[in-house]
Parts: structure tokens; C-alpha cells; sequence
């Protein structure tokens, strides 16, 4: 079989050069030896304005105000940063959104927190295919406050629908707590039908966002989200281990009390109080220290959403995605690949999933010829491409290469 490497080259750099979003890949820093990145949906690609921002962190704020700097500024970071995450990517008003933790923590304070606040409620529901942090949180919260889960199993390579959730909730529900965006598939599930279905069935909905936030639009007040987590290492760019995000609607911050208790999250923290009270609004989910150092990076790339746009970002996604698919249509399908992803773009994220027997040899192998993409398990090759820092000839280049690795006689 020919593949038509060079023909496929060539339509990327007509793509590329028609793009009003290429000038941004140089605002990221470049990879030695690196083809193609095709994994910015597991860890977004550095800014060249965090390194600056980074050295000037350790002799500004750092080195140079010392612990005047918490006052200064820092105490305010994980609201006055949350209110920007809500601003640019979550269709958030200020005030509902912090910075803090990891998505795991967030996920278990909130979880715990909308559950006892209904402690009619009995059960949890949740997805089989959902990510492993979440079903394992899910399932500590059950055995301590002895709660039932109720499990979706979604259609393979789908996500779950609104009449499987119709079908799942009832009075004996307290939490419905899902993914928007699949970490699999990528298909993006139906957040304002199966928010709606949950809260007819007086049920509060949790949206984990790891994979939608800064890649797909986001209306969470509009669509009168309850709760919602996400990380920022993926399409926020915020580096290795960054702090995620949680967001509370405004007005259940009187209803729920989260369960870790902790000074940063009290209402006066320097009171040095004997009992804890906690923070008013949407502070009282902090628990320690935040962590300052790692809410640098994401700033930058959050100031680069700002400037091009939601929509704009939305718009270079569908297009990659859609590039991606119609080469996998063409030089990986004759060799069995199948297409694990929703063909239609609307409901499809910013990473396309092909499944096939040999891809996680073949990944092993991709990371040695420079492309990167990712593998899940059984068969999931995932090409993540993060709108701002990706270019369709790196889409071009990195499966031009799956098709001449799967293309060799087999063992
Ligand atoms: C969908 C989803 N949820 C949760 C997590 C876990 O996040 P953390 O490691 O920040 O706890 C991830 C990590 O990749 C994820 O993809």
C-alpha cells in the first residue's frame, strides 16, 4: 500500500498556512527531536512567557517581599485566579471558582460536600467509563458515609446519554457525577440535557472538566451547573502537577460544608481560632497552603485564551480533530484501524482515539520516532491536539508514521 505521505504533507501546510491561529505555536517553546506532539490533552506544552515568568516569580514576589507577599497577594491567588478560569474558559460569574489541590482532592471534597447535603439521599451516580480517580473517590465516599452507587455503563467508544441518566436518577439520588468530555472516546456528553434530567430528579450534578476546560466552550452558569473540577496541566498548560480548579454555584455556598477542615479555608485564618468556622463563599473549599508556585505557568496560557478567544480556540480544535480523522480515514482504516471517536465534530473534544490491537506497540514505538501521542487501554491510541500549540502538519507527520509502523508484516 502507498501512503501518500507527501500528499497529506502538502494539505497541512495549505491548512497551516490558511490558520489565523498559527502565529500563537510560536508562543510555545519548541522540543528537540519532537515530530509531532499529539498529547497536550495529558501535559500542554510549556510558554516561553513562563520561563520569564518563573525566574521573575523567585526574585519578585518571592525573593524580594518574603512573607509580606502572602498579604500582598498571594492569600487572594486561588479566588482572584479561579475568577479568571471562570472568566476565559468556564462561563462563570466571579466568585465561584477556586484554585487549589489536585482534581482528586477537589473531586472528594465536593462529592463529600453534596452529599451531606442531602442526607435523604442515598445513592451516587456514576459512570463505569469514567476516569479511575473518579470512580475510586466515589467509591471511598460510599463506604464512609455508606451510600449506594448506581453505575452507567456507556455504549463502547460513547459516552453517557441523557436517557441512560433519565433512566438511572430518582428521589433516592443525591449526586450525578460525570465526565464532559470522555477521557476515551473524547465524545463530549450532553451537559445541559443530563443537568436538567438530574435536577428534575432533585439530584445535584457534578461535571469533571479535566478535558473540556480550555478546549471545548463552557456555559456552567447559563446551564446551572452545581459543581465541577478540572485540571490545568492539559489545555491550560499550567505544567506537571498544577493545581486544579473546583467550582461551587453561588448558591449552594451556604448549603454544603466540604469535609477537610483546614486553616486556609477558615473565616479568619490568622485568628488562630479554637473551633473552625468556615470561610464564607466559595473560599471555604480551600483546605492549606495554596500552592502559589504552581499556579504560575497557567497564567500565561490563560492570558493567551483571553486574547484569541473561546470560540476561536473551539474553532482550531473541531478543524484538527476533523484533519485528524480524514487521515485516519485514508492511511490507517485499510489497515483496520477504527475510528474510537465520534465522527461528528460537535460532539467531539479536542482528542481523537483509534483503536487496534497493535497500537500499544506501536506507541512505544512513536515515542522513539519522535511522535507523542498517548495510549490507553485495551487498544486506545489518543491523539491529542491542543488548539493554540498544535499544528496540522505535525497531525500530518505523527500519523503519516502510525500508518508506515502498522504497515510492516507483522511478527
Ligand atoms: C478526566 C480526569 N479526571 C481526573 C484526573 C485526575 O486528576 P489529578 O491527577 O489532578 O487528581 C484526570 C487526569 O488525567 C483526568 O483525565
Amino acid at each position: 500500500m502507498t501512503h501518500d505521505v507527501a500528499g497529506w504533507a502538502a494539505r497541512a501546510a495549505e491548512l497551516d498556512a490558511a490558520d489565523p491561529l498559527a502565529p500563537y505555536r510560536d508562543a510555545f517553546i519548541s522540543s528537540d527531536g519532537v515530530v509531532a506532539y499529539l498529547d497536550g490533552n495529558s501535559l500542554g506544552r510549556p510558554l516561553r512567557a513562563t520561563r520569564d515568568r518563573l525566574s521573575g516569580f523567585v526574585d519578585g514576589p518571592w525573593g524580594d517581599r518574603l512573607i509580606r507577599a502572602w498579604d500582598e497577594e498571594w492569600m487572594a491567588a486561588p479566588t482572584e485566579l479561579g475568577d479568571t478560569v471562570a472568566r476565559v474558559c468556564l462561563g462563570a460569574a466571579p466568585g465561584q471558582t477556586v484554585v487549589a489541590d489536585s482534581t482528586t482532592v477537589l473531586l472528594y471534597k465536593l462529592v463529600r460536600a453534596a452529599v451531606d447535603a442531602q442526607p435523604a439521599r442515598i445513592e451516587i451516580v456514576v459512570d463505569t467509563d469514567n476516569f479511575p480517580t473518579d470512580r475510586f473517590v466515589v467509591e471511598g465516599v460510599a463506604a464512609e458515609r455508606g451510600l449506594e452507587l448506581s453505575w452507567i455503563t456507556p455504549e463502547p467508544h460513547a459516552t453517557v446519554t441523557p436517557d441512560q441518566v433519565r433512566a438511572a436518577v430518582s428521589d433516592r439520588t443525591a449526586l450525578v457525577l460525570l465526565s464532559h468530555v470522555a477521557y476515551r472516546s473524547g465524545q463530549i456528553a450532553d451537559l445541559p440535557a443530563i443537568t436538567e434530567i438530574a435536577h428534575d430528579a432533585g439530584a445535584l450534578v457534578l461535571w469533571d472538566l479535566c478535558h473540556s476546560v480550555g478546549s471545548v466552550e463552557l456555559a456552567l452558569d447559563e446551564h446551572r451547573v452545581d459543581l465541577a473540577v478540572g485540571c490545568t496541566y492539559k489545555y491550560l498548560n499550567g505544567g506537571p502537577g498544577a493545581p486544579a480548579f473546583a467550582y461551587l454555584a453561588g448558591r449552594h455556598h451556604d448549603r454544603v460544608r466540604q469535609p477537610i477542615q483546614g486553616w486556609m479555608g477558615a473565616a479568619d485564618v490568622f485568628a488562630m481560632a479554637e473551633r473552625y468556622q468556615p470561610a464564607a463563599g466559595v473560599r471555604q473549599l480551600i483546605s492549606g497552603t495554596p500552592p502559589i508556585v504552581g499556579m504560575l505557568p497557567m497564567r500565561d496560557m490563560l492570558a493567551l485564551i483571553d486574547e484569541v478567544g473561546m470560540s476561536a480556540v473551539r474553532r482550531k480544535s473541531v478543524a484538527l480533530t476533523a484533519f485528524a480523522v480524514e487521515i485516519a480515514d485514508a492511511l490507517l482504516a485499510p489497515y483496520d484501524v477504527r475510528l474510537a471517536s465520534p465522527r461528528d465534530p460537535s460532539v467531539r473534544g479536542s482528542h481523537v482515539t483509534l483503536d487496534h490491537p497493535d497500537l500499544r506497540q506501536v506507541t512505544a514505538e512513536l515515542w522513539e520516532r519522535g511522535v507523542i501521542p498517548d495510549f490507553r487501554p485495551p487498544h486506545g491510541l489518543r491523539i491529542g491536539l491542543s488548539p493554540l500549540s498544535t499544528s496540522f502538519a505535525e497531525v500530518a507527520a505523527g500519523l503519516s508514521v502510525v500508518a508506515e509502523l502498522l504497515s510492516r508484516p507483522r511478527a
